[in-house]
C-alpha cells in the first residue's frame, strides 16, 4: 500500500483501487450535488480560535459515550456496501476501529452479517437500522442485533426514499438491472485486477448479509437504488419509533436529525442521542451544510441527549470544527471508506492514526487539554 498523508491521499488511491461503480457510489452525492460541496465548503470556513502559552502537555482526547470510554470524539458511521471496498471490508473495519478504541457502526445493508462481525470482533458494535416495509424483517433484524451484542441502535430516519444520484446510474450501479448492469459493472472490475481478485473473485461481492432475505436469489448489486426503493419503508412515522423501543432497550441513536424541532421530537419520545447529518449531502440536495444546521440543533437540545454529527470531515480539524459548532462525538463516512478501498484494514488504521494526530495539534493549538473545551468559544465568529 502506498503511503497516505491525509485523506485526500486516501481517496485518490481508492480511485485507483476501485470499480468506477464504487468509487462513484462512494464518492458521490444526490442530483447537482449542492449539499456535497457545501458540508466541505461551510465546514473548512469555520475558523479556529489560535491561543498560545496555555500548558497543553496533557492532552485527553477521550470521551464518554452511551456508557462506554473511547480514546477519541470519533466513530466509523453506517456505511452501505462499505463491505465490498475490501474483502469482507467490515470484519477488517470493526477491527481497526476496535484497536483505535473507538465505536463502529455496521449499516444494515451490509455485506458481513451481524453474525459475521460479531465473529471478528472483539467487543460489542453498534448497528444502524433502515425501516423496511416487512416489519417482520426489521423485528428479526433488531433480534440478531441484540443477539449479537450490539451496544447501541442506530436508526437512520432520512432516507425513507432513497435520493437520485447521478453517478450511480451513470456507473451501472442504478437502473440498469439484471445483465446490462453486470456487464457494465464486470467491465469495470476488470480495470481493476486488484480488487476484481480480492473482492470480485474471493470477497462474495454480491450477497449483502443482513439483508439477503429480502434479495432471495438477486445480486445486491443489481440496481442498488431501485431495490432500496422498493424495500424502504416510506410511510415511516415517528410512531414507529415505540416499536422499536419495545424491542431494543439499548441505547438509540436517531440518525438524520436535521431540523430543531425534529430534534426536540426525538428527545419526546426518549432518544438517547440524534446525528445531525445531512447523510453526506446523499439525500435532499438543497439543504443546508451540517456546519450550518448544527449550531441551532445544538442549542434546542443542549445536555438532554447526545449530539453526533457528520458530513464533509476529512481531518481531525474538521473533527475539531464540528465538536466546537456543538457535536459531541464525530461520525466518519467517506473518510474511513476511502482508507478501507484503499488499502483495508492496515489503510484504516493509519487513517485512524491520522485524525487521532491532527486531532491533537488541533486541541493544542487552541489552547484545549480536553474535548470538552473544544466548543463556541474555541471559534472566531
Ligand atoms: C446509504 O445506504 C447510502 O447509499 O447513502
Amino acid at each position: 500500500m502506498k503511503l497516505a498523508a491525509s485523506i485526500s491521499d486516501y481517496r485518490e488511491l481508492a480511485r485507483r483501487r476501485l470499480p468506477k461503480f464504487l468509487f462513484e457510489y462512494v464518492d458521490g452525492g444526490s442530483y447537482d450535488e449542492v449539499t456535497l460541496r457545501r458540508n466541505r465548503a461551510d465546514l473548512q470556513r469555520v475558523a479556529l480560535r489560535q491561543r498560545v502559552l496555555r500548558d497543553v502537555s496533557d492532552i485527553d482526547l477521550g470521551i464518554e459515550i452511551f456508557g462506554q470510554r473511547q480514546s477519541m470524539p470519533i466513530a466509523l458511521g453506517p456505511i452501505g456496501l462499505a463491505g465490498i471496498l475490501a474483502r469482507r471490508g467490515e470484519r477488517q473495519a470493526v477491527t481497526a476501529a476496535e484497536n483505535a478504541r473507538i465505536p463502529f457502526c455496521l449499516s444494515t445493508v451490509s455485506a458481513c452479517s451481524l453474525a459475521e462481525v460479531a465473529d471478528a470482533a472483539r467487543a460489542p458494535f453498534w448497528f444502524q437500522l433502515y425501516m423496511m416495509r416487512d416489519r417482520v424483517f426489521v423485528s428479526d433484524l433488531l433480534a440478531q442485533a441484540r443477539e449479537q451484542g450490539c451496544s447501541v441502535l442506530v436508526f437512520t430516519v432520512d432516507m425513507p426514499v432513497p435520493g437520485a444520484r447521478y453517478r450511480d446510474y451513470r456507473s451501472g450501479l442504478a437502473g440498469a438491472p439484471g445483465l446490462k448492469g453486470a456487464i457494465q459493472r464486470g467491465f469495470q472490475a476488470m480495470q481493476h485486477p486488484r480488487w476484481a481478485v480480492d473482492v470480485g473473485l474471493r470477497g462474495r461481492p454480491h450477497s449483502l448479509g443482513n439483508v439477503a432475505p429480502l434479495l432471495g436469489t438477486k445480486s445486491g448489486l443489481d440496481d442498488f437504488l431501485g431495490w432500496m426503493r422498493g424495500n424502504f419503508d416510506p410511510r415511516v412515522t415517528w410512531r414507529d419509533l415505540e416499536h422499536i423501543l419495545s424491542e431494543w432497550t439499548g441505547p438509540l441513536v436517531i440518525k438524520g436529525i436535521f431540523d430543531p424541532e425534529d430534534a426536540r421530537t426525538a428527545i419526546a419520545v426518549g432518544a438517547d442521542g440524534i446525528v445531525v447529518s445531512n447523510h453526506g449531502g446523499r439525500q435532499l440536495d438543497g439543504v443546508p451544510s451540517t456546519a450550518e444546521t448544527l449550531p441551532a440543533i445544538a442549542d434546542a437540545v443542549r445536555g438532554e441527549l447526545r449530539i453526533l454529527a457528520d458530513g464533509g470531515v476529512r481531518s481531525g480539524l474538521d473533527v475539531a470544527r464540528l465538536l466546537c459548532l456543538g457535536a459531541d462525538c464525530v461520525l466518519l463516512g467517506r473518510a474511513w471508506a476511502y482508507a478501507l478501498g484503499a488499502g483495508g484494514e492496515a489503510a484504516v488504521r493509519h487513517m485512524l492514526s491520522l485524525f487521532e494526530a491532527e486531532l491533537r495539534v488541533a486541541l493544542s493549538l487552541t489552547g484545549a487539554n480536553r474535548i470538552a473545551d473544544l466548543d463556541r468559544r474555541a471559534l472566531v465568529r
